[in-house]
């Protein structure tokens, strides 16, 4: 095989000859984090990401993630290429939400609200009227509540609980799930908390109601690492996946983070706190990709014009 360098190497030089900028979620391999950073590409959550990508000026954006985040990129910039190291990367939430499915679920409520999360197709953005991220979705709610608008949400069930109950909005839930948040365990962490009295909790909403509870910070990647940086403790106990504790440990070097259990009292962890997705990416099929040009991300036109207003909305909120 070849050398790592040489293969960071190449990467380098192709995404220069071609135009192209890295846009690579925390949840990637650290590899991957530190080309975006080395080449003037970002390392983000995922509503950065769709900013960053949106105002770079570059012809071509590699965006190192899973499906989702270059769609999102294709629907806000059609006239750039988008390509992907992998098109095989999905995201739970996105597949336990197909768009015909979802129709019908809108259909029952029609006077609600349709907010949905980033982690969905092209299409299921399409019949939204505002995209979200963990990042946005609490503030976005809390307004639309205060308008006395009624939500259907979309689709993390987890998420959708823990804006419900902080905002006492009236919503309709998909019961979608994200494999890895899911895993959590709050017996587990409750005994860790124990162990480690001094310790800060953060916790990604996309985990379960029990362990949201427990936490001392709750937000999207970005809000969780700025918490680390932010609050004073020496110690965290970290919910989410590990991908993140590469530029957590950078932003906070002199602290010590924990990772949170995901096995409770005999249960197994099918994903262990690592999206079997965001993994499929990587230095070789990134490199393959700028080589061949394969693995560019298509959207359909008509869906596309209708997923751009509900998407659009969710930069404009986040301004
Ligand atoms: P963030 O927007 O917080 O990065 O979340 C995206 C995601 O897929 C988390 O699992
Ligand atoms: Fe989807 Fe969960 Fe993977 Fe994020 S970590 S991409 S929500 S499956």
């Amino acid at each position: 095989p070849e050398q790592k360098a040489d293969v960071k190497a190449k990467i380098k030089k192709l995404l220069k000859e071609q135009d192209a900028v890295l846009v690579a979620h925390y949840y990637v391999g650290a590899d991957l984090q530190e080309l975006a950073e080395e080449t003037g590409g970002y390392v983000s959550d995922s509503l950065d990401m769709a900013r960053f990508g949106n105002e770079h000026p570059a012809k071509t954006l590699v965006v190192a993630g899973v499906r989702f985040m270059g769609e999102t990129a294709k629907i806000l910039t059609p006239e750039k290429r988008v390509l992907m190291p992998t098109l095989e990367a999905e995201c739970s939430l996105d597949l336990s939400c197909p768009i015909d499915d979802f129709n019908a679920f809108c259909d029952e409520h029609p006077d609600h609200t349709v907010v949905v999360y980033a982690n969905t197709s092209a299409a299921v953005k399409a019949r939204a009227d505002y995209v979200v991220t963990s990042g946005i979705a609490l503030d976005l709610v809390s307004w639309l509540g205060d308008k006395g608008k009624k939500i259907l949400w979309a689709p993390d069930r987890h998420l959708g609980t823990y804006i419900q109950r902080a905002t006492q909005v009236e919503m309709v839930r998909w019961q979608g799930a994200c494999i890895v948040h899911d895993e959590f365990k709050s017996r587990a962490l409750g005994e860790l908390i124990e162990q480690y009295p001094d310790a800060a909790v953060l916790v990604h909403p996309e985990s379960p109601t029990e362990v949201i509870e427990l936490a001392d910070a709750v937000g999207s990647t970005t809000q969780i690492i700025q918490a680390a940086k932010d609050l004073p403790n020496k110690q965290f106990i970290v919910a989410t996946d590990k991908g993140i504790f590469y530029k957590m440990k950078k932003a906070a070097p002199d602290k010590e983070f924990i990772e949170a259990p995901t096995q409770g009292a005999g249960a197994t962890c099918k994903s262990c706190a690592h999206c079997p997705w965001m993994a499929m990416n990587g230095l070789d099929n990134l490199l393959s990709v700028l080589e061949n040009g394969n693995n560019e991300i298509h959207v359909d036109e008509e869906v596309r014009v209708k997923a751009l207003r509900s998407t659009q909305r969710m930069l404009d909120f986040a301004r």
